[in-house]
């Protein structure tokens, strides 16, 4: 059985990095919230608790506590920050607003080598971010370090494996919290580091065969990562058992499509359904404008089609989804205001008649890149770019015609393969063409001309709910621009957004 250990969320912005690093770590982790049971954590046999930090106090009214259980279940846990505060209160420590709060980075001096720290911790710098501050730890616990405002700043009780850091572990600006997090796993947790891609890949295979059986199973390839690494993942499971369904839009990028067939069909050897159907969905855009009614269009026409092409595998009860975990974490806890209605074309209605298969439920999205090369994914596939599901749909304002979708995509793959070649496409969340609807005034090669600008739009972003603009070097904006206009005619000038996220979205619809 896979070891693992459950982050406890106490509203922290560093829960999922916490589960991160405690994966990288090689031990399998998940995030439960703070209302869990202790009943509940005892039924799961977690190797370890981490509780992660929290922007409340915990000594106001309504702060998320925990079930205090948990402390009697002998399983060892470490808190972070607010975590670490809850444990010193609800243990009999005092904690309380000193008035000298610590924000940023800060010294840290190791008092006590009990288990959290070795020889190279003795001085170090850590990332802090408290208002409040433990001041007296509770009976049975050690003080193994203190910063300057804050005297407690680490507290361990070996025998009954409690341990607390006030500072956060889990950022990049405290540079020796991965070894504390790996002392906690590995010395005080006793856990062992072998979880991996490949034991994901195993254990994933096992559960996909016993949840399916011998029953058929559809997939709807949308040519991103998700669904691409979920449908070769359960091929890896079932075979033949599978079968994919392409709708190919005509919205997609510069061969992209030829893409998906070739890598599914050829080089996976998967069965796949492909429905050409860019003139179904040409049709239904003719004349429709507004961003909204697009996606509208296209979402509702891809659902009809894949209906119908699922009508070719008429046994079929399964259906395979690329849900990833934050999609699972953050189900239910989303509040954002709705700013456009996301068409994820592969994305399906809850009415459908079908048990789904979820194999990524577990994996952030670097993972899920990580079992796709695994998988023998191409990286033109694994490495993608997010891309909006109504696709180029959405990158041309105005009317969609296949004339315009043709100049979007050489304007496109221009500026991708310049940002390729300038070994920039990593550091870049997404960079792309947009074609707006206007047209003006150019001469080249002294003729006069009235054609589209072309708008390159790069962002960096970390998760896409805020991004900023790209600063690209103006050499690779150069040569984008000229390898524009020179090439894609309909194209006399092209421009450069530079909105950052908000006030602008990433897309221009
Ligand atoms: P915006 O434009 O809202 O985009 O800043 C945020 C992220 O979502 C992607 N996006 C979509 N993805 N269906 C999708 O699956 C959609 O309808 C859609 N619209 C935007 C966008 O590319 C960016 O990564």
């Amino acid at each position: 059985m896979t070891e693992t250990v459950l982050v406890v969320d106490f509203g922290a912005q560093y829960a999922q990095l916490i589960a991160r690093r405690v994966r990288e770590a090689h031990v399998y982790s998940e995030i439960v919230p703070h209302d869990i049971t202790a009943a509940e954590i005892a039924e799961r046999r977690p190797a370890a608790l981490i509780f992660s930090g929290g922007p409340k106090s915990v000594n106001v009214e309504g702060a998320p506590g925990i079930d205090p259980g948990v402390y009697d279940l002998d399983i060892p846990i470490l808190g972070i920050c607010y975590g670490a505060q809850l444990i010193a209160r609800d243990l009999g420590g005092t904690v309380s607003n000193t008035g000298r709060g610590e924000y940023g980075r800060c010294d840290l001096t190791v008092l006590g080598r009990e288990v959290l720290f070795d020889h190279d911790d003795a001085h170090q710098s850590v990332w802090m971010s408290h208002f409040d501050a433990i001041v007296e730890p509770p009976e049975g616990f050690v003080v193994t370090a203190a910063s300057a405002d804050a005297p407690v700043a680490a507290l361990e009780n070996e025998s009954r494996r409690i341990f607390g850091v006030q500072y956060h572990p889990e950022v990049a600006h405290t540079p020796r919290g991965q070894a504390l997090m790996e002392r906690f796993l590995y010395v005080a947790a006793g856990c062992t580091p072998s979880w991996t891609m490949d034991s994901f890949i195993d254990v994933a295979v096992q559960q996909i065969r016993e949840q399916v059986g011998g029953a058929r199973t559809i997939c709807a390839l949308s040519g991103g990562v998700d669904s691409a690494v979920a449908a070769a993942l359960v091929h890896r499971a079932i075979g033949d058992q599978l079968t994919c369904v392409f709708v190919d839009t005509g919205l997609m990028r510069k061969n992209e499509g030829d893409q998906v067939v070739e890598t599914f069909r050829r080089h996976q050897g998967i069965e796949l359904i492909h429905v050409e159907a860019a003139d179904r969905f040409f049709e239904g855009l003719a004349g429709v404008t507004e961003p909204e009614a697009k996606r509208k269009v296209i979402g509702e026409l891809f659902i009809r089609i894949f209906e119908d092409a699922k009508a070719s595998v008429p046994d079929a009860k399964f259906l395979v989804q690329g849900t990833l975990y934050p999609d699972v974490i953050e189900s239910g806890t989303k509040h954002a205001a709705k700013i456009k209605s996301h068409h994820n074309v592969g994305g399906l209605p809850d009415d459908f008649d079908f048990d789904l298969v979820e194999p990524l439920r577990a994996l952030f999205k670097d993972e899920v890149r990580q079992v796709g090369s695994q998988l023998g994914l191409p990286d033109e596939i694994v490495q993608r770019q997010p891309f909006p599901g109504p696709g180029l749909g959405v990158r041309i304002i105005g009317e969609v015609t296949p004339d315009k979708v043709a100049i979007l995509q050489e304007a496109d793959a221009i500026v991708r393969e310049e940002l390729h070649a300038a070994g920039l496409e990593r550091s870049i969340w997404q960079s792309f063409a947009v074609l707006p609807d206007i047209r003006s005034v150019g001469v080249m090669g002294d003729e006069r001309t009235y054609g589209y600008p072309a708008i390159i739009r790069a962002v960096t972003s970390d998760d896409a709910m805020t991004a900023d603009w790209a600063r690209l070097p103006y050499e690779v904006l150069e040569s984008m621009a000229s390898r524009i206009i020179n090439e894609v005619p309909g194209i006399n000038r092209v421009a450069y957004d530079i909105t950052s996220k908000p006030p602008g979205t990433i897309e221009w619809e």
